[in-house]
């Protein structure tokens, strides 16, 4: 009996009707992925001492999103999203003149609990999420620029820059709208607010340490092409 349920399963599942987020399905995206922050900073503090009217600044960064999603159930779907590294400007405003004090990559892996209002088999298939976003900062670089400042401070060497991990909530919206003969082609749109939290340490040999809490609670947005397996 075994054997003829999983037989028909499979008959089924080879030669069934072509809808479009059933259970099991397995849809990928990929296109140009944009972290633009909202960023909200502290003064910076030197030591304990806080730069009043100071603050950091995070520049936009784009970079390629991979973006799978496994259809759990009839309009569930779990998404992972993954990307190549995005690299930031950052900057410091309210000494004098806004400086540029270096940059930094990073990558935000994030897991996504999706839900599909529509019917399975409709070509437009706008959905919401909710998850959790981990980024990691990596290859933080200062400025030459930043350095010569931090010379005139009395800076002994080089400054190193430091942006802690962070893990935070995330939200989304999107849409799918299939094309092609069979309907497995997507064009993707999809935005994501998440929230992601840092804080940034400048070591100034011979100076001290320079530290500054950094809100990026970025918007992020992608444009690209999907494929339904
Ligand atoms: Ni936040």
């Amino acid at each position: 009996m075994k054997k003829v349920a999983l037989g028909t399963v499979l008959a089924a599942l080879i030669s069934g009707p072509v809808f479009a987020y059933d259970t099991g399905d397995f849809i990928f995206r990929s296109g140009a992925i944009t972290v633009s922050p909202d960023v909200s900073s502290s003064a910076l503090a030197l030591g304990s001492v806080a730069l009043d009217g100071t603050a950091a600044e995070v520049a936009d960064g784009t970079a390629l999103s991979l973006i799978g999603t496994y259809m759990l159930r009839d309009h569930w779907g779990l998404e992972v999203i993954a990307a190549t590294p995005f690299s930031h400007d950052l900057e410091v405003s309210g000494l004098g003149e806004t400086f540029d004090l270096g940059e930094t990559k990073h990558l935000p892996p994030t897991v996504m609990l999706q839900y599909y209002p529509l019917q399975a088999s409709s070509s437009v298939q706008p959905y919401i999420g909710l998850g959790l976003n981990y980024t990691a900062f990596f290859d933080e670089e200062v400025s030459g620029e930043a350095n010569a400042v931090f010379a005139t401070l009395g800076a002994s060497g080089d400054a190193d820059l430091s942006l802690k991990n962070s893990t935070g909530m995330a939200a989304e919206a999107g849409v799918d709208i299939a094309f092609g003969a069979d309907q497995r082609w997507l064009l993707n749109l999809a935005v994501w607010w998440m929230d992601i939290d840092t804080e940034a340490r400048v070591d100034v040999p011979g100076v001290g340490k320079v530290a500054a809490d950094v809100e990026l609670d970025p918007l992020v947005y992608s444009a690209g092409f999907g494929y339904r397996f």
